[in-house]
């Protein structure tokens, strides 16, 4: 792919109504669960993202027939829990975890071999996390020494387990539980600290028995799915460049609608509360079984937090953004618990390092977490590691930085947030591609 630089820099304050794109994780399970459903399901609020896309692409590679009728709206002819025919070529699931992850464990039960690739970067995440339960299921699935690609043989009889999970992953828990569709018995999932449940929420909603509450799931193999529609809510995680962004810059006020609001997702709007944010939920209601709202943000001066080990889980992918957070506001910010962010698209406990500290920002990096204390954040160069979210939160680093802030390599972008750059533009920022 080639290279896109970009320039943040410091805009106006910014003011206006957002509208987020959906949300990732719910679109690639509901791609996924209206594929192996009976009948016609309808997504709307689809992430008309790189990795969503990767998903529908493999799935319409082993015969299902996706229609995409408009922007952001998917209607997926199910072909039922035994309906997916092997495809020659490999499933390439792009620069997705998620998609990997969660195919892994769907493809475990299907008659016939499939190949799971992906970019550079997905090809060099941990797979072992997935594999090993689903082999003590009975699954075979090669890695080359636990990396992808994945090659995953088909014909096995898979057995229901209980499984423990050594580190709290939603990825994890969905593969397993979409395993145990195929298998035989019970297959069971507990969880160190509970994590996002959409996978649970979404079985039920396709009607298939399971019972689940925070840090725990059980299902029975052997049933059926049925078509339902799936209104996605807008992604929080892509919100949250906003929250911190419209918090950081004096006179802002932001209006996002619509965001999806499990408990799962929002840690961040606890750790900026924490750290002094006015942000308010306006219009709380139920959407597709999701609670939703409207955020409203407004300035405020941050102070620096010691964060609070047990919100890690519920805002693991928000950590780069309040890093941003963090290094913006006055004081000490304090985060630990949070080795998991050294296996995400890049090493976001070390790409956020480098950066802030070639921002002049005086960073401290630890095993599991850093140490950040805030003050003036200067002009620089910033590598983004093709890791989407770190480039996008070095764009907000721009809005309050005393020169430009230069992101090397900003393509992957549209893994997540399609489009952000003309909407961050629209609402007061001053992101340029570099000439
Ligand atoms: C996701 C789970 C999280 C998260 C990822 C999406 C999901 O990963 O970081 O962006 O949709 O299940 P882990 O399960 O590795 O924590």
């Amino acid at each position: 792919m080639s290279r896109l630089d970009w320039d943040s820099r410091r805009g106006r304050p910014l003011h206006g109504s957002v509208r987020i794109p959906g949300d990732k994780s719910v679109s690639h399970r509901a791609l996924m669960l209206a594929a192996l459903a009976e009948g016609r399901s309808h997504i709307r609020g689809f992430l008309e993202g790189e990795d969503t896309r990767a998903t529908a692409a493999a799935l319409a590679q082993m015969g299902v027939r996706i229609d995409a009728p408009a922007a952001g709206e998917r209607v997926v002819h199910g072909v039922g829990l035994h309906g997916l025919r092997a495809s020659a070529q490999p499933l390439d699931c792009g620069n997705a975890g998620t998609g990997m992850r969660l195919l892994a464990g769907l493809l475990a039960g299907q008659a016939f071999d499939s190949t799971l690739v992906g970019d550079a970067s997905l090809s060099k995440r941990p797979m072992r996390r997935v594999t090993d339960p689903l082999a003590r299921m009975g699954a075979r699935i090669d890695t080359q020494d636990g990396l992808p690609p994945l090659r995953v043989h088909g014909g096995q009889r898979l057995q229901g387990i209980r499984y423990e999970l050594p580190v709290a992953s939603a990825q994890v828990k969905s593969a397993l539980l979409l395993a145990g569709l195929y298998a035989a018995g019970d297959t069971e999932v507990v969880e160190p600290h509970p994590t996002r449940d959409y996978t649970e929420r979404m079985l039920a909603a396709f009607g298939w028995p399971i019972a689940f509450e925070p840090g725990r799931a059980k299902l029975e193999g052997g049933h059926a799915l049925h078509a339902t529609d799936v209104d996605v809510p807008a992604d929080f995680s892509s919100a949250a460049f906003f929250l911190v962004a419209a918090s950081i810059v004096p006179g802002s006020a932001l209006r996002l609608p619509g965001i999806g609001l499990n408990p799962r997702r929002t840690g961040l709007l606890q750790a900026l509360r924490l750290m002094g944010a006015d942000i308010a939920i306006e219009n709380p209601r139920e959407s597709g079984g999701e609670p939703v709202g409207d955020l409203v943000v407004r300035h405020a001066p941050l102070h620096g937090v010691e964060l609070p080990v047990a919100l890690v889980p519920d805002m693991i992918d928000e950590f780069p953004v309040l890093f941003i957070a963090a290094a913006a506001a006055r004081g000490r910010t304090v985060i630990r618990g949070a080795a998991e962010l050294r296996v995400k698209e890049s090493d976001r406990i070390a790409a956020m390092a480098a950066g802030l500290r070639a921002l002049g920002v005086a960073i401290e990096e630890t095993p599991d977490g850093a140490v950040i204390d805030g003050g003036p954040i200067g002009a620089g160069t910033v590598e983004s590691l093709t890791d989407h979210r770190i480039a996008m939160s070095f764009a907000v680093a721009g809005l309050v930085a005393d020169g430009p802030v230069r992101i090397v390599d900003c393509f992957h972008v549209a893994t997540s947030f399609p489009g952000f750059m003309e909407l961050a533009n629209g609402c007061g920022f001053a992101i340029a591609p570099a000439g």
